[in-house]
């Protein structure tokens, strides 16, 4: 009999560039939920990039490759080139990144033109060398994983990629299950995910349109998947790890609602102000605002009485007002 605590699904917080880095992972991952993150992309076009790079997508590095509440960050590369793609995976590894994830799914133009992420689903046979290439240069015991979506214009070449990475011993996949072509619009064709977990012999991380733990109940009939990567749902609603793995456990999910989010824009907030010059503090927690709108109705109407602010001190009296606001309720 499979208890409740078996079946509890797995959550990896998934990359957004310009959106999750640092310092968001460690807000998210402090809620709790999580079993990894990934960073955003690193390029990889022409070089074996310095270690400044490195160390820039993921300071994690520096502290073993973990958030501070301890959850592993995968370090996430982009680029055509095997050799120099694998040359690359090896440097992560010896800086110590827990595990590399290979993007084989970023819609960019200036990406996609340059044979990077998506683009490269309409070649299979080079993304198994890539990712053979990569698996054979870095350590065994550091995973290696790849991130795909359905195809590019279409699904129609999905089962030939499918059967391309079915040879390579990546450590997992991540299936984002629409094409290039769709974009980041609903529906995402979690079916498609069934066919994956029945053609590779290792597991399949689901991908799009997760915003609360009933999709991923649904998601997790319809795919049979039991991990889950969580992108734009995870901003939209910070507790959203907590609360799906309390909806499976049948345990009382951490009260977390519009007061606590406010905490945690003011701590984040904090951390963008000590972390980067001053004139770059501030748009992040517009941008995050921009995302809590979707779950918090709240969130609209004090992203219009900030969205003008440039000043980290304005911004830190508007979030202090708006939880005395709260307060007084
Ligand atoms: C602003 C933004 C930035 C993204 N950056 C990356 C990235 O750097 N690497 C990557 O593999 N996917 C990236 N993605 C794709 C997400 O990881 C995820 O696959 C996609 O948003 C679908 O999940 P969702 O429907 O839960 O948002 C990005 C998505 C967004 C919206």
């Amino acid at each position: 009999m499979i208890t409740p605590e078996q079946s509890k699904p797995r959550l990896i917080l998934a990359p957004m560039e310009g959106v999750v880095d640092a310092i968001m992972r460690e807000q998210l991952t402090a809620i709790g939920g999580y079993e990894r993150c990934v960073t955003e992309f690193v390029r990889v076009s022409q070089t074996l990039l310095p270690n400044r790079v490195f160390y820039r997508y993921a300071p994690e590095l520096r502290q073993g490759g973990l958030t501070p509440s301890g959850v592993p960050v995968y370090l996430q590369l982009l680029g055509s080139d095997p050799e120099l793609m694998a040359a690359n995976a090896l440097r992560a590894a010896k800086l110590g990144s827990p595990g590399i994830d290979l993007n084989f799914g970023c819609p960019a133009k200036t990406v996609n033109r340059s044979q990077g992420g998506a683009a490269l689903l309409r070649s299979p046979s080079l993304i198994r060398s890539i990712c053979q290439r990569v698996r054979d240069c870095v350590p065994a015991e550091i995973p290696v994983t790849a991130k795909i979506r359905l195809g590019y214009d279409s699904d129609e070449q999905f089962q030939e990629i499918l059967d391309a990475l079915s040879s390579v011993a990546l450590t997992e996949i991540t299936i984002h299950a629409r094409t290039k072509q769709q974009g980041y619009r609903p529906p995402a064709h979690w079916h498609q995910l069934r066919r994956a977990r029945d053609s590779l012999p290792y597991p399949v991380i689901a991908n799009g349109e997760l915003w609360s733990p009933s999709d991923i109940s649904r998601c997790s009939t319809v795919s049979g998947c039991n991990a889950f990567m969580l992108a734009r749902g995870a901003l939209c609603r910070p507790d959203l790890g907590a609360a799906v793995h309390a909806h499976y456990t049948g345990r009382d999910a951490p009260a977390f609602g519009w007061h606590e989010t406010r905490e945690l824009l003011l701590a984040f907030l904090h951390r963008n102000r000590e972390l980067y010059d001053a004139r770059y503090a501030v748009n992040p927690v517009k941008q995050w605002l921009v995302y809590l709108k979707v779950y918090y109705p709240q969130a609209a109407a004090l992203f219009n009485r900030v969205k003008r602010i440039t000043a980290p001190g304005e911004m830190e009296t508007a979030l202090l007002g708006e939880l005395d606001l709260a307060r007084a309720a």
